[in-house]
This record gives structure tokens, C-alpha cells and sequence, in this order.
């Protein structure tokens, strides 16, 4: 791993806010991801599953977390299997985890080799009276692949027919929504990382330079940084391509006149960072593009104290809405009238700004968590306000991450230059 090692403290706390929330006499299972094929013998790089990370913070494939607090046997409440290394491996790939490195990075005292795994469960299960396991939930997942957790899943249910089967991401979701002060720390890594990476590009972009040089500049510095790479796919998007909400091509001229785009979050010890940018090629805003620009600047800075513990996020989003309206109607793109007319359920700003204002944002960068739940402190949220005009070929989105305390938001990329006048001047000196 490039990132520096996590105090174990924070799986262990995790392990038992977890436990808190099963059935009594229920046993939990949970794998890793598979390593993903690409083609011929080639495979993409491995990327932990989030729920098994987030319980034991071990980051190697082939592992499985077992969880059983009410088991008989104290060296059955919590056991780890990790992959057993072998001369072949330790030739071709190095080293794996030994037992008491698992135990180092984890704190659970009982590790064993994955090959072990099934004749434990298999005594294990006879035990208990709930088997928890884990299947993906959230809302806007793909359902294409079958997982190593949904696999073994089909294989469990088979071998044990009569036994009552619950889905541990439900708490999951729960659990993962509220941050700790380890977690923040890693995720403020990753903010910081991405900062370095936008300073640097801030004095790198000019016109004719290619938008696939910003994503090169970028990769350069996160890396050099302990990131593991980008959270997500970055978006680099100048001119009209703004105005595409999932542009990932990057791959035209940065042209002068046109504003950029840039949606991009370095990764970090498994936590995603999201930031958006949008800056002048040229190094100077047109008055329009600064017009604009600055509404959108207005909406964000309105919706931070609108994300108050207790209120319903849909209902936040309601209102940042009303801020886009005004903002909307100020830079004639929506009529007054018009708007207080309209269809309260199809709201005209919508036809400039289409996405919602925020997500939570974790271990996934569309973190787990539900949009019906009240606000709490812990959650950490972008807020990404933006505003597409097509027939100007202009995109301007604005996105930081915010963490909710009970004293109000912190921006975890309070630091990261956003207004106008700075941008300009960072890229002109
Ligand atoms: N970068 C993905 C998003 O902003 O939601
Ligand atoms: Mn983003
Ligand atoms: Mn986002």
C-alpha cells in the first residue's frame, strides 16, 4: 500500500459500534473483492471491498472476516483468514500478510489461512442462530457482476437451507454514514492531495494545452503523495464538454476563451476525495463566465449553513433549489413569472442544474448512506452546485467536501482557492 498505516484503533471501534447491531446469537461474513480480469491473463488493480475494509482495514484479496460475539469460545467472536503466502508468490508478487501482521493492521487476535475458512464456518454455523451477509444496496448500484460476497452467498444458502439469513449493508450503511475522527483524518489526506494536484494545474493550463495533460499533471502529483490514484474517473471538461455531466474522453485542445471543468479527487488509503473546479483557459474570466461563475459560488456558500443536523437531506435539497432559482432568474436564463407558475415536482432550474447538490462521500465516492435520513453530525457531504448552458457552451460546477458537526460544517477543502479573483491570480503568476 502507498498510504501510511491506519491506527487499528479505528477497525476495532468499528467492529464494535457493528456488533451493537445484530440479533443476539448471530454470526457475520464478510469477503473481500475479487481480483477483477481484464483480459488474456491480465487483471485490474485490486480495490478492496469498503464493508471488510472498514471492519478490519485489512487490504488483500482472498480475506474473510468472520464475526461471532456470542460465541462460546472467545477465539470465535472475532477470526480473520487471510490469504497464505507460498515460494511461488513471495517470487512473483512478495509478500502477504503473516498472522501477526494481520493481527497488527486489524487488531483481531484470531488469524488463520483463508484455506481454513470453511471447516471453521461450518462448525461455527450449527452454533449460531442468524448469519449475516453482505449484499450490495445501494440504490444506484450495477448488478452485472456476481461478487465474491454474492458468491459465496449462493454456495452458503445452498449448503445450509434452513438457516435465517440477514444483509449486514444494511447496517453498513448505517454505520459508515457517521465518520469518526480516524476516518476524517484519512479523508482530509485525500483533500489535501487534491489540493496539491489543483495548484499545480492552475499554473499548467494555458491555451492548446491538451485536457489529458491536466489528468497527467494530476495523476503525477497525487501519486507522489501516497495516493492511490484518482478516486473516480476525473472529468476534464473545456468548452461545451462542461456541459456533459459524465465527460470522461479528455482528450480535446483547452481552448482560449472557454472555461474548464474539472472534476477530479485523489483517493486515499481507500477514502475518496471529490472536488470540482472550473477555471478560464486563458487565465481570465470573460464577465459572463465570471457572472456566472459567482452565482454558482453564491448558491454553494448558501447551501453550507442550509445542512443542519436533524433536517431531511431531500429537504435541503429543496432548498438549495430555491437559491439556483434566484440565482437563475438573476442571470436571465428563467423568467419570474414563469417560475412561480411552474410544476412545484418539475422545477425550470432543473434545465440548468440537473444533479443533486450533494452526496455522501466515504469510503466510495457515492458513499453509502440514504437520502431519507435527517442530517447528522459525522456525515460528510460534497456540495456541488453548478449551472449548464448549452447554447453558451458553458459549464461551471463548484464542489467541495464538507464534514456536519454539531457547530456547523467544516470544509475539508476550505484551503482549495475558489473565488474568482484568486483562481485568476494563482494562474497568472
Ligand atoms: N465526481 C462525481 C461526483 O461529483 O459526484
Ligand atoms: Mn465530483
Ligand atoms: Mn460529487
Amino acid at each position: 500500500m502507498k498510504y501510511l498505516p491506519i491506527d487499528s484503533q479505528l477497525f476495532i471501534d468499528n467492529r464494535e459500534r457493528f456488533v451493537k447491531e445484530l440479533k443476539p446469537n448471530s454470526l457475520a461474513i464478510f469477503n473481500s473483492n475479487d481480483i477483477m480480469p481484464t483480459n488474456a491473463d491480465g487483471v485490474m488493480p485490486f480495490r478492496q471491498n469498503n464493508d471488510l475494509f472498514y471492519l478490519c482495514g485489512v487490504d488483500q484479496e482472498e480475506t474473510v472476516l468472520v464475526i461471532y460475539p456470542d460465541a462460546k469460545d472467545e477465539n470465535h467472536r472475532e477470526m480473520l483468514f487471510v490469504k497464505e503466502t507460498s515460494d511461488e508468490i513471495a517470487i512473483w508478487e512478495g509478500a502477504k500478510l503473516t498472522h501477526e501482521q494481520a493481527f497488527g493492521v486489524s487488531g483481531i487476535k484470531a488469524v488463520h489461512w483463508v484455506s481454513d475458512s470453511d471447516a471453521h464456518l461450518k462448525a461455527l454455523v450449527k452454533e449460531c442462530d442468524t448469519v449475516y451477509l453482505n449484499k450490495n444496496i445501494h440504490s444506484r448500484a450495477t448488478m452485472d457482476v456476481e461478487t465474491r460476497d454474492d458468491r459465496f452467498a449462493k454456495e452458503f444458502k445452498e449448503k445450509n437451507p434452513g438457516i435465517a439469513i440477514e444483509n449486514a449493508a444494511e447496517i453498513m450503511h448505517k454505520l459508515r454514514a457517521v465518520k469518526s475522527d480516524i476516518e476524517i483524518a484519512q479523508m482530509q489526506t485525500a483533500c489535501d492531495i487534491t489540493e496539491k494536484g489543483f495548484r499545480r494545474i492552475l499554473k499548467f493550463i494555458k491555451p492548446g494545452v491538451m485536457e489529458y495533460e491536466i489528468e497527467a499533471e494530476l495523476s503525477h502529483e497525487f501519486l507522489r503523495n501516497r495516493a492511490t490514484g484518482f478516486a473516480y474517473s476525473s472529468i476534464i471538461a473545456s468548452g461545451f464538454d462542461a456541459c456533459v455531466l459524465h465527460y470522461v474522453d479528455n482528450n480535446k485542445e483547452c481552448k482560449d476563451g472557454e472555461v474548464i471543468l474539472m472534476d477530479f479527487g485523489a483517493e486515499y488509503a481507500n477514502y475518496a476525495s471529490d472536488m470540482t473546479r472550473s477555471v478560464p483557459v486563458s487565465g481570465k474570466f470573460t464577465q459572463r463566465q465570471r457572472d456566472v461563475y459567482n452565482a454558482v459560488l453564491r448558491v454553494m456558500r448558501g447551501a453550507y449553513p442550509l445542512l443542519t443536523i436533524g433536517k431531511l437531506i431531500k429537504d435541503y435539497h429543496a432548498e438549495v433549489g430555491l437559491l439556483m432559482e434566484e440565482e437563475l432568474i438573476g442571470l436571465g436564463l428563467l423568467n419570474a413569472d414563469e417560475v412561480k407558475k411552474q410544476d412545484k415536482e418539475n422545477p425550470l432550474y432543473k434545465k440548468y442544474f440537473m444533479h443533486g447538490t450533494s452526496h455522501f462521500l466515504g469510503l466510495d465516492v457515492h458513499d453509502v448512506g440514504n437520502f431519507d435520513w435527517p442530517i447528522q453530525a459525522g456525515n460528510v457531504f460534497t456540495c456541488e452546485p453548478g449551472i449548464y448552458i448549452r447554447e453558451e457552451n458553458l459549464g461551471i460546477r463548484l464542489e467541495n467536501d464538507l464534514l456536519i458537526t454539531e457547530n456547523g460544517v467544516i470544509d475539508l477543502m476550505g484551503n482549495i482557492p475558489i473565488e474568482a479573483g484568486e483562481i485568476e491570480e494563482l494562474m497568472n503568476s
